[in-house]
């Protein structure tokens, strides 16, 4: 028969370091609750300051913010094309700071017709002129653009035109850690691609706002990587979808 052992022996001492463990387990997850709350607290705060100047709602801004700070690490340029007035950039700036060196291309003009290959959703939405979603066009000022940047507090280099024209002559010295595309149609997002894929550093990231909203941003993206024999994988944070450049 097995002797039990007396009261306050091994049993009280191994409940002992049961019960630290338990209370060092409850620290370390209220310290992460608390450090998740501090977060989200300051990426509202971030939406809050910049939402006028983008269309982009909340929670999609929210997980854009989210998946960049994932990415600080990685150095280099951060660059959007398909600013709008700028609300997006401006709240990655913000979140980035000064340090980083900010590139915004848009034509400035809306967005040119979508084509066929955009998709019947695509060619409807461009028609339908009367609805508060069409933003005429998604046209906006260069001056917004500029507003939000230097709400932000940060330089930037606003690059007015046509991707076809300004993103080949683009001066990315110090390539790019975090790259945004947010141009809905086929050709803006592969001439995106096609000129500053190669500008990306390795283990940045390619955010791809409307891959899940407009074919043609989708078939650019699979044609791209297909063509150039591309291994990256299509992620998703939370709705937002990105590739991390191998
Ligand atoms: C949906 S809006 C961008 C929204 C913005 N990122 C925000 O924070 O709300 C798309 C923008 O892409 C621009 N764009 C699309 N295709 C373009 C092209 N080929 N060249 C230049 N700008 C283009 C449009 O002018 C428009 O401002």
């Amino acid at each position: 028969m097995t002797e039990r052992p007396a009261n306050g022996d091994g049993n009280d001492s191994l409940s002992a370091v049961s019960s630290t463990v338990y209370l060092k387990t409850f620290y370390r997850i209220l310290g992460k609750i608390r450090l998740a709350i501090l977060a989200r607290t300051r990426y509202v705060a971030i939406y809050r300051k910049y939402k006028s100047f983008t269309m982009i709602p909340r929670r999609l801004y929210i997980a854009n913010l989210e998946l960049v700070e994932r990415f600080s690490e990685i150095r280099g340029s951060i660059a959007e094309c398909g600013t709008w007035k700028g609300g997006m950039i401006a709240g990655i700036a913000h979140l980035m700071g000064k340090e980083r060196t900010y590139f915004l291309f848009d034509s400035f003009q809306g967005l040119p017709p979508a084509q066929e290959i955009d998709g019947p959703a695509a060619l409807r939405w461009q028609a339908k002129t009367d609805v508060p979603t069409y933003y005429n066009n998604c046209l906006a000022s260069e001056q917004d653009a500029r507003s939000a940047m230097s709400l932000a507090g940060v330089d930037a280099t606003i690059e007015k035109g046509w991707f076809k024209d300004t993103l080949p002559r683009a001066q990315l010295r110090d390539g790019i850690a975090i790259l945004r595309m947010d141009a809905d149609w086929y050709d803006s997002t592969m001439e995106i691609l096609n000129n500053l894929f190669g500008h990306v550093r390795q283990g940045g990231v390619i955010i791809i706002d409307d891959y899940y909203t407009w074919d043609g941003c989708s078939k650019a993206v699979h044609d791209f990587l297909s063509h150039n024999k591309r291994a990256e994988r299509i992620n998703a944070h939370k709705g937002v979808c990105f590739i991390v450049k191998a």
